[in-house]
């Protein structure tokens, strides 16, 4: 394992007002955000929609690196450039997911458990000679009626720390995503007493698989209460809900926490990230960035909607969301980037 090599890059990551861009929506997912506005659910109208994300002017200024899906990191745009070399090309650090997905978990009802441990040394091996750099894999936690089960988190939590280990001997920086889901009508309280139980969980699992801290990157929730829970919070509980639960868990050494957005409407992800760093940032031991999907792509994708000629306009969509994702990294965000 080149230790160095795997800090570097984690830092690089987080570096600066950068963030992730997620574009690793499986082919299902995909599919079932393209139904939803009318586009075509075929290869190509995918390989089209991650080309105009990828060839948006300017991206690296603000995202330091993307993480694709494995129909994705194998196309071309249409001029015959491989997506992995358009990112590397424009400086942006190619990731690429490697779970293979959430399934119910046995004897577990309403829980799932992320699958895709078996073949994955040989998978990231071949992930990292085609040229990525890091590796992302998703375990989800539903609050409920006795959910997350002791069993969930720890299952789960495991496989986490496997994949990670994994990843480092291949050289790819993990990036650890626990997500804490939003749907029910849990507070606030409840979600960051499940949210720290799972990352206590998680890094203990980390240690025991002898996991180097400062060469991954985790990936979590914000602590937010459900969906359907009548107390929603500001941005401010929110952000100090989510930085106290952070701190009690999460160790100095990682180098940086990059948020999922978990369908959160954009400018209330970007809002939130920003109280986080406008209250916290001076004080912590970590970078607090963004590795959003939806909260970043969604815009772009509404008015691009598969007609060509709206690529522009898509990808403009796409540069406000990263620069208003950028000024939340500094605690310097407000209203006049949405309407000036
Ligand atoms: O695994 C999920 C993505 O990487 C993040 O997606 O920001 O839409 O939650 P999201």
């Amino acid at each position: 394992m080149n230790t160095q090599a795997l800090i570097n890059t984690a830092s690089a990551l987080v570096a600066g007002d950068k963030g992730l861009l997620a574009m690793d929506e499986s082919t299902a997912t995909c599919n079932k955000r393209f139904a939803a506005l009318g586009i075509p659910q075929d290869e190509e109208m995918r390989r089209d929609y991650r080309a105009l994300l990828i060839t948006t002017p300017g991206l690296s200024a603000g995202i330091s690196g993307a993480i694709l899906y494995d129909e994705t990191i194998h196309q071309r745009t249409r001029e015959g450039t491989s997506f992995l070399n358009v990112l590397i090309d424009s400086g942006i650090l190619p990731g690429i997911k490697v779970d293979m997905g959430t399934k119910d978990m046995a004897g577990h009802p309403g829980e799932k458990i992320t699958e895709g441990l078996d073949g994955l040394r040989e998978r990231l091996i071949a992930y990292g000679e085609m040229g990525a750099r890091f590796a992302k894999w998703r375990a989800v936690f539903t609050i409920g009626d006795g959910t997350p089960s002791q069993s969930c988190i720890e299952t789960n939590a495991q496989d986490l720390a496997r994949y990670a280990a994994l990843c480092q001997e291949t050289g790819l920086v993990p990036v650890v995503e626990p997500e804490v889901l939003m749907d029910g009508a849990h507070t606030l309280e409840q979600c960051s007493a499940v949210t720290e139980e799972v990352l206590h969980e998680v890094f203990s699992q980390l240690y025991a698989q002898r996991v180097m801290l400062e060469g991954i990157i985790l990936k979590p929730n914000m602590v937010l209460p459900g969906l359907t829970c009548p107390q929603q919070a500001t941005a401010n509980e929110i952000a100090d809900a989510t930085v106290t639960c952070l701190l009690q868990a999460v160790p100095a050494a990682v180098p940086g926490i990059a948020f999922l957005s978990g369908g959160q409407p954009a400018e209330l992800a970007t809002l939130r990230l920003n109280a986080m760093n406008v209250r916290f940032k001076s004080r912590l031991p970590w970078a607090l960035a963004f590795s959003f999907a939806r909260a970043i792509q969604q815009p772009a994708l509404e008015i691009w909607a598969g007609q060509p000629e709206q690529v522009a306009a898509a990808q403009c969509a796409l540069l406000h969301r990263i620069r208003c994702n950028q000024a939340a990294r500094r605690g310097d965000y407000n209203a006049l980037y949405e309407h000036p």
